[in-house]
């Protein structure tokens, strides 16, 4: 009976994907934790990061993402950019590190609207967070913030769209994190299967 429930504790904190078709080990082992610890991430770490971000597609080669970022060794920005998270969010004031991602909306050759600069700036954050784990890190990003504050704090100008909220830091102690918290994540990792969501032919027919 011990050795069920420990099994099923280390089962339920086991984060790693199970996928149904073999993928990339670094892919497998990104997740969205809610433990950070507070150590300072180092400072070629973060520029890995926000370079894997520079090698992402984008359509035009617009790059059209933007970040504003702090660090805790700077408390005053630090607490400017932990002020527009919601309050669901206050747990990424735990992480040493927080960047807000902000698309430009108009393509710059031509100042016609830029349909996939959201698409772009969500891509450019997969490279993110993958590079992350390859660093050793973790990272959470949030649609919980107050993007009119943010615009109205840090003077983004019109053409420019606040997207996402990003924590990345190392791994923090899971038991030290409030119940609710860990709660969620506890919760098993699940997926639509692919039938639900690869399609051919006709819409919805499964691929
Ligand atoms: C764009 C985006 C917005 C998200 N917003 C929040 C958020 O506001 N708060 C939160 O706790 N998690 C947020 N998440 C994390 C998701 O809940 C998480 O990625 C999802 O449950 C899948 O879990 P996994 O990342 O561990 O695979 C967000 C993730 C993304 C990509």
């Amino acid at each position: 009976m011990f050795q069920m429930t420990f099994r099923s504790i280390i089962e339920e904190m086991d984060k790693t994907a199970k996928p149904d078709h073999p993928i990339l080990d670094v892919m497998t082992r990104r997740w969205s934790p809610y433990a950070f610890d507070g150590r300072p991430v180092e400072e070629a770490k973060l520029h890995r990061i926000f370079e894997a971000a520079r090698w992402a597609a984008s359509s035009f080669n617009e790059q059209p993402w933007r970040f504003l970022t702090a660090a805790t060794a700077d408390r005053p920005a630090f607490e400017k950019l932990a002020s527009v998270l919601a309050p669901a969010n206050h747990w990424a004031e735990n992480a040493p590190f927080l960047a807000m991602s902000v698309a430009r909306t108009r393509f710059t050759h031509n100042g016609s609207p830029n349909r996939v600069a959201v698409h772009d700036v969500g891509q450019a954050a997969a490279h993110m967070a993958l590079q992350a784990v390859a660093e050793g890190l973790v990272m959470h990003q949030m649609a919980g913030f107050d993007t009119a504050r943010a615009r109205e704090i840090y003077g983004i100008p019109a053409e420019f769209e606040p997207v996402a909220m990003i924590a990345i830091g190392y791994e923090g102690a899971h038991d030290r994190i409030p119940e609710s918290l860990r709660e969620r994540e506890r919760r098993p990792r699940l997926r639509k299967p692919q039938p639900e969501f690869v399609f051919t032919g006709a819409w919805p027919h499964a691929f």
